[in-house]
């Protein structure tokens, strides 16, 4: 039994659900993944040791990690017809978009296989999910680019696997480098589980009602699409990118005080966190890694850490508490690798996937949970008589 957490938000609770997953202190800007603190995880475990503790709540042994593995590797394929359907988009259509049509439409392959009041058949669910998402995405970037799709190989980490699809031609072999491949890794680990933000709580809403974990999981895929949520790695760095250098930082500064200015500086604040994102200063660890190990000096990064610096020390960033969220220097990781901006927000689907699995699954499974009806305060006109239209 692991020590249970008292922790009294100094608020009335508005809180939606119990949940055992994940513990944000926003104040302390601390993130726990079943009691384990994300900064260990993302030095020390993997992403598929991760999964299995978000979905089993402990961390796997070897002969669990490795059964869990080959379990995972049984579902990267996805059905031949599937390929079909991405003919029908556009060339230039955003991978984002591809991937709510794509995941909802695993539903009918399996809708009828999958009875959610069976633990068994939720967890094969949840494992084609996880298996299918790399294969998913990794589809859409090729069929933006007009390369062919590679089938998954399995002899690959679930990372190495991903990078070959998606970077990998037939033509030529594609060999993984570890570097690239564990910093990928630690990008789905800091991705993989956040308590109830947006998608996630999108997810538990539409898994409510009893829709198939397909379905569930799509509708997340569309919430965690948005700029003030899953969309700000790609916002970031077309931000970072657009303020060019670093004297033109204080220019951007002042617009984000501007309170008659819609901008917002991307990658930044939370509505949690009122300390610094601890996934934020592992992203930039790895940031500095892969920059050091690609030999790539990005003036992009330069700019970002002037401007942390300088908002960090700003007293309006310093009065609203706003600091570098998950999302600040994640783009310009995956954009050494070789992705495009349009591809960021859909291997944060990627990742997170797990979370939303583990949390659908954990409220399926109470017996006591009932469809969501979140209710709200009417602000409309009072009852009042129908006018005729001749009368009005
Ligand atoms: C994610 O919920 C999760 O856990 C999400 C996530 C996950 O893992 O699932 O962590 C992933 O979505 C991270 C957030 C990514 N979004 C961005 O980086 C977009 C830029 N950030 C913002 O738009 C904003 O910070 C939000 C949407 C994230 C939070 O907005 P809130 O709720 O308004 O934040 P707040 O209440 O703390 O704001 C306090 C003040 C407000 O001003 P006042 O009304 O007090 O005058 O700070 C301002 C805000 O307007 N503010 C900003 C700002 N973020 C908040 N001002 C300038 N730039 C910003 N980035």
């Amino acid at each position: 039994q692991t020590d249970r957490f008292t922790y009294d938000p100094g608020f009335t609770s508005t809180a939606s659900c119990d949940s055992g997953l994940t513990f944000i202190d926003g104040d302390k800007g601390m993130l726990l993944h079943r009691g384990y603190p994300i900064d260990q995880l993302a030095e020390k475990s993997s992403f598929m040791e991760v999964s299995y503790l978000l979905l089993d709540g402990e961390l796997p042994n070897k002969a669990q990690l490795d059964e869990f593995e080959y379990t995972i590797n049984r579902h990267t394929m996805v059905h031949e017809q599937l390929k079909t359907l991405y003919n029908g988009f556009r060339r230039d259509a955003h991978p984002m978009a591809i991937m709510c049509g794509v995941v909802g439409a695993l539903s009918a392959f399996y809708h009828d296989s999958t009875d959610i009041n069976d633990p068994e058949q939720r967890r094969i669910a949840s494992h084609r999910l996880i298996a299918k998402m790399p294969t998913l995405a990794a589809m859409a970037y090729k069929y933006s680019i007009g390369q062919p799709f590679l089938y998954p190989d399995n002899n690959l980490s679930y990372a190495g696997n991903f990078l070959r699809m998606t970077f990998g031609v037939p033509a030529e072999d594609y060999v993984v480098d570890p570097v690239i491949e564990r910093a990928m890794d630690r990008i789905f680990i800091l991705h993989a589980d956040h308590e109830q933000n947006a998608s996630t709580s999108t997810v538990r809403l539409a898994g409510s009602s009893g829709a198939n974990p397909f379905a569930c999981i799509a509708a997340g895929i569309a919430c965690l699409w948005g700029p003030a949520h899953g969309g700000a790695n790609e916002a970031a760095l077309n931000m970072l990118r657009e303020i060019g250098t670093v004297d033109r930082i204080p220019e951007y500064i002042a617009r984000a005080k501007d309170k008659n200015d819609p901008f917002r500086l991307m990658g930044f604040g939370h509505r949690v966190y009122k300390n610094y994102d601890p996934r934020a200063k592992v992203m930039a660890q790895t940031a500095t890694e892969v920059l050091d190990k690609l030999g790539v000096s990005d003036p992009v990064f330069d700019v970002a850490r002037k401007l942390e610096e300088i908002a960090l020390n700003d007293p309006y960033f310093i009065e609203k508490k706003l600091y570098p969220n998950v999302d600040f220097y994640s783009g310009i990781i995956l954009s050494a690798i070789g992705f495009p901006t349009t591809m960021f927000t859909a291997l944060f689907a990627l990742a997170r996937t797990v979370g939303w699995v583990a949390q659908w699954n954990e409220m399926i499974s109470d017996p006591a949970q009932k469809i969501g009806r979140p209710r709200q305060l009417y602000t409309g006109p009072t009852q009042r008589d129908y006018v005729p239209v001749d009368k009005r």
